[in-house]
């Protein structure tokens, strides 16, 4: 008897731990390293400095790697490369599959591959040096120096070549592409997910991206739901006309300043509309943490709790809004006070608002068929706002010029995947707006699924629509690299 119980206690101890493995990465599974770069790669003076980018290679599964084989290399984007690697367990899971090397590098100014240090945002001049086409240089003398260096410690031959496929998500996926785009006798191919390669102004618009935030809080919570997010912005509209309503939000809502100025109360409205956003995009079936800590399908749990009823009772309306923001701002119990301001203190949220306003732009516009307040984007206004913020003006034809975009008629073996559902999947490649195209080029839908979840590790909830696009990716690695 005590044996079965026993037993069935191990059974119980190696799920739980296989369910906590499964999805998120252990980093110890990877060595750090650095590679130096120029920061300036296009400049030919002798004395152009050089930083440390950050690069993390998969050295427990070095064994595995055989002479010749694969290389997967996750083109970092727009956050720390540690977080890439803890949210794509799948190329974890498969690179023993294929043999196969896995390497995630991190994009210049963001986590620790700062070129000037502390100082890189501090003055706009140290900023000049961050756009895609530094970052794709950094990439592909990645390969170059890889090739002569560390691979050469694998292959006894210098006649074997290791095929190299770019992988990405979200603006990493953007960056895949192009570096197969720009550099295609260093990389084989480019597998990405939910790449905004394609949003751009005139060429994807605007209302599309909070639509979809609001479709995923219809489906996943409530049509009522969303119709108090709606009133909601009405509500803080009204109270915030007071001293008294302010302070009355800022204790209810716990944020660690008070709310005193106009500024305040935008920056709120602002605080909350991400909220959404995120919530939305990273609504897994099981609790994670992309961005923050959350339970399962945050965005249903967040309307559950949300969904009160108390629509005409303004100060019930706020405490129950208190309550359901809890599950997105305090899901630990840890945190004391709520900081509205904490974007505009991240530097990765800095260098990321930056390379919206010169290279990426990715216009965002609300209208009624969404959640938020009715706000139209206007290249005008946009470029006014760089302007005041960074001193820089957007430069919306650079990506055109640079890459060819929408154009794609010269470019080959790339995937361009995307979720339906997925915000951030808006402005991704639709080939229908090439002129002509390679069949090597595909684009694959998944039907439902949140952000980039296909990449994440294998779970038991995963839904058919994850596993069908995981076995293309693997069908289409296999063809790849035959
Ligand atoms: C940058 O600032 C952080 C925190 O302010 C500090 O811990 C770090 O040592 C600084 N690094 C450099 C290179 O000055
Ligand atoms: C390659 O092997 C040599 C000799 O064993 C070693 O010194 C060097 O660090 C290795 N290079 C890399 C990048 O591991
Ligand atoms: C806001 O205040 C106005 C005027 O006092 C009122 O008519 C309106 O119903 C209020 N809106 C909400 C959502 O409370
Ligand atoms: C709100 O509506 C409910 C019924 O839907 C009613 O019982 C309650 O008294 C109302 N509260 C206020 C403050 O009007
Ligand atoms: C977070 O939860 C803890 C424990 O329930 C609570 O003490 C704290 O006030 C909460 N913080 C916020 C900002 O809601
Ligand atoms: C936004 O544009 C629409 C249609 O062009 C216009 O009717 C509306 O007044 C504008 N809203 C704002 C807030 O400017």
């Amino acid at each position: 008897m005590t044996s079965i119980i026993s037993k069935l206690f191990l059974i119980f101890v190696l799920l739980i731990i296989l369910l906590k493995w499964s999805e998120s990465v252990n980093l110890n599974s990877f060595e750090t390293r650095y590679i130096e770069v120029p920061i300036d790669h296009f400049a030919a003076t002798p004395t152009s400095r050089t930083f440390k980018l950050r690069y993390l290679i998969n050295s427990k599964n070095d064994a595995n790697y055989i002479e010749g084989g694969p290389i997967f290399l996750y083109t970092g984007g727009e956050r720390e490369i540690t977080i890439a690697a803890q949210n794509t367990g799948f190329l974890f899971e498969i690179a023993p599959l294929f043999k196969a090397l896995l390497i995630f590098v991190e994009h210049r100014y963001y986590g620790t591959s700062l070129p000037f240090g502390n100082a890189s945002f501090t003055i706009l001049e140290n900023l000049r040096y961050l756009n895609t086409k530094q970052a794709l240089a950094d990439f592909a003398l990645l390969i170059q120096e890889l090739k002569n260096d560390f691979f050469s410690n694998y292959t006894k031959t210098t006649t074997k070549t290791e095929p190299i496929i770019a992988i990405g998500g979200y603006y990493a996926g953007t960056l895949s592409a192009l570096l197969r785009m720009k550099y295609p006798h260093l990389v084989r191919a480019a597998l990405t997910s939910s790449a905004p390669l394609f949003y751009l102004p005139e060429l994807t618009s605007c209302e599309g991206f909070y639509q979809r935030v609001t479709q995923v809080f219809e489906r996943y919570g409530s049509e009522r739901c969303v119709k108090s997010i709606k009133l909601l912005w009405d509500i803080i509209e009204n109270l915030t006309k007071s001293k008294m309503g302010m302070t009355f939000i800022s204790s209810t809502w716990k944020l660690c300043k008070k709310l005193e100025t106009a500024k305040d109360v935008q920056t709120l409205v602002d605080w909350l509309r991400n909220i959404f956003t995120e919530l939305s995009i990273a609504n897994y079936p099981y609790a994670s943490e992309y961005y923050n800590p959350v339970p399962a399908y945050p965005v249903m749990t967040f309307c559950n709790k949300f969904d009160t009823g108390y629509l005409n009772d303004t100060k019930q309306f706020i405490e129950s809004f208190a309550n359901a923001l809890q599950i997105y701002t305090n899901y630990t119990g840890k945190t004391s006070c709520n900081n509205i301001y904490s974007k505009e203190e991240d530097l990765n949220d800095v260098a990321w608002k930056y390379q919206i306003c010169t290279e990426l732009i990715m216009p965002k516009c609300s209208t009624e068929q969404d959640m938020f307040l009715t706000y139209n984007w206007t290249y005008e206004q946009f470029a006014l706002d760089c302007y005041k913020k960074f001193g820089v003006r957007p430069r919306p034809n650079y990506i055109y010029l640079e890459y060819g975009i929408p154009n794609l008629k010269y470019f080959t073996n790339i995937l361009f995947s995307s979720s339906a559902l997925d915000p951030a999947s808006w402005g991704v490649v639709d080939l229908k707006k090439s002129n002509k195209f390679d069949k090597s080029l595909m684009t694959l839908q998944i039907i439902d699924a949140p952000h980039l979840m296909e990449f994440r590790g294998t779970n038991t909830i995963d839904n058919d629509y994850i596993l069908q696009a995981r076995k293309f990716y693997i069908s289409i690695l296999k063809k790849w690299l035959k």
